[in-house]
């Protein structure tokens, strides 16, 4: 039997604290035009003292359930693209699944940090198609403001925390018009440029969380290579070209990264959905949080092909082309 799977339903959870560019300026050597020129950011969202990561992802995974209109017990399996779980373990999915009142199906995490979604996005589409799982959510949640040095200004003004789900199904949504589903999905990684973005911390190496470093500029080069090839490689495996497709929901890194890849590929700027400005990055889960925003605003309508693409730490990448 052929199966397909389909996007049910989307859903968001952001903290209610804003940190402004203006406000970041007064503690760190920066200004909002330096931030915004060279990011494209004006502010972002910084987790609560006491909420973690899997608070984060139990709001998005509420939001989606009632998006899809779906009971939370047809869930067979919770998959989280994260690199900030609450602990090291057990995973951030099993602390979801607990919140959620669920005590059947599995839930593990994915760590592919920026491009963990489109990774979790690949695996749950894989585990619906061999038949492993029916109802699947796919999590990116994330409290970057954890693991941030908040005296370096070359990282801390970049990142922010919020969580985006959506709900992969063998059954499609009950709208006649809805899509096909997932139609491809590519990932890819190579550890060679670890030391270009990294943790310097972990349970084994230091027993620390660690911060986050990165040589930002080299970050940037890279980036934009490969998600312009990884988009061109993940539609053309699908029997699609680059113009066949509505929107373009990129990983939210920096308003020049959408640029550079949109001027490479030839899109519009009205096709690449874009939510740095108020999301900054947040890793995992910049993709679904974007999603959420342009399928709720109206902008992606049920059979239009969407492209995620997202770059990041491992070197991690990769594109996952949808008609919702
Ligand atoms: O999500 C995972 C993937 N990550 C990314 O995709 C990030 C990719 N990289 C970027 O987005 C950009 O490279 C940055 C936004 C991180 C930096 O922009 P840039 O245009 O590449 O700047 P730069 O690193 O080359 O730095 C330019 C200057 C430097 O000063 P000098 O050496 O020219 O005097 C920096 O010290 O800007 C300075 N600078 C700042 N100034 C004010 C760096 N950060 C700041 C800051 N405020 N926050």
């Amino acid at each position: 039997m052929n199966l397909n799977s389909y996007i049910r339903g989307v859903g968001s959870h952001l903290p209610a604290r804003v940190l402004t560019n203006e406000q970041l300026s007064q503690t760190v050597d920066t200004s909002d035009e330096w931030i915004r020129e060279r990011t494209g950011i004006n502010q972002r969202y910084i987790a609560a003292e006491g909420q973690n990561t899997s608070d984060l992802g139990y709001g998005a995974a509420l939001d989606a359930l009632a998006n899809a209109k779906m009971d939370v017990s047809e869930i067979d399996l919770i998959v989280v693209a994260t690199s900030t779980p609450d602990l090291t373990f057990p995973s951030t999915a099993t602390i979801i699944q607990e919140k959620l009142g669920l005590r059947t199906g599995a839930a593990f995490d994915i760590q592919a940090v920026c491009s963990g979604f489109v990774y979790a996005l690949s695996v749950a589409d894989a585990m619906i198609k061999n038949g492993s799982a029916e109802n699947v959510l796919v999590i990116g949640a994330e409290t970057f403001s954890r693991i941030l040095d908040w005296n370096d200004r070359t990282t801390c003004v970049l990142f922010g925390d919020g969580a985006g789900a959506l709900i992969l199904s063998t059954t499609p949504a009950k709208n006649k018009n809805a899509g096909r589903g997932v139609l491809n999905t590519f990932i890819r990684s190579n550890g060679q440029h670890k030391e270009l973005l990294y943790v310097d911390g972990g349970p084994s190496a230091t027993q620390t969380v660690g911060k986050l470093r990165m040589q930002g500029n080299q970050v940037f080069r890279h980036a934009v290579k490969e998600l312009a090839d990884s988009m061109k490689e993940c539609a053309g495996k699908a029997g699609y070209e680059i113009n066949d497709i509505e929107w373009f929901v990129p990983h939210q890194a920096n308003q020049r990264i959408l640029e550079a890849v949109a001027k490479r590929l030839d899109l519009r700027r009205a096709q690449v959905v874009s939510t740095v400005a108020f999301h900054a990055n947040t890793s995992a889960a910049s993709i679904p949080l974007a999603l959420d925003v342009a399928i709720k605003d109206g902008r992606i309508k049920r059979g239009h092909k969407v492209m995620l693409e997202a770059f990041g730490g491992g070197f991690t990448w990769g594109a996952a082309l949808l008609e919702y």
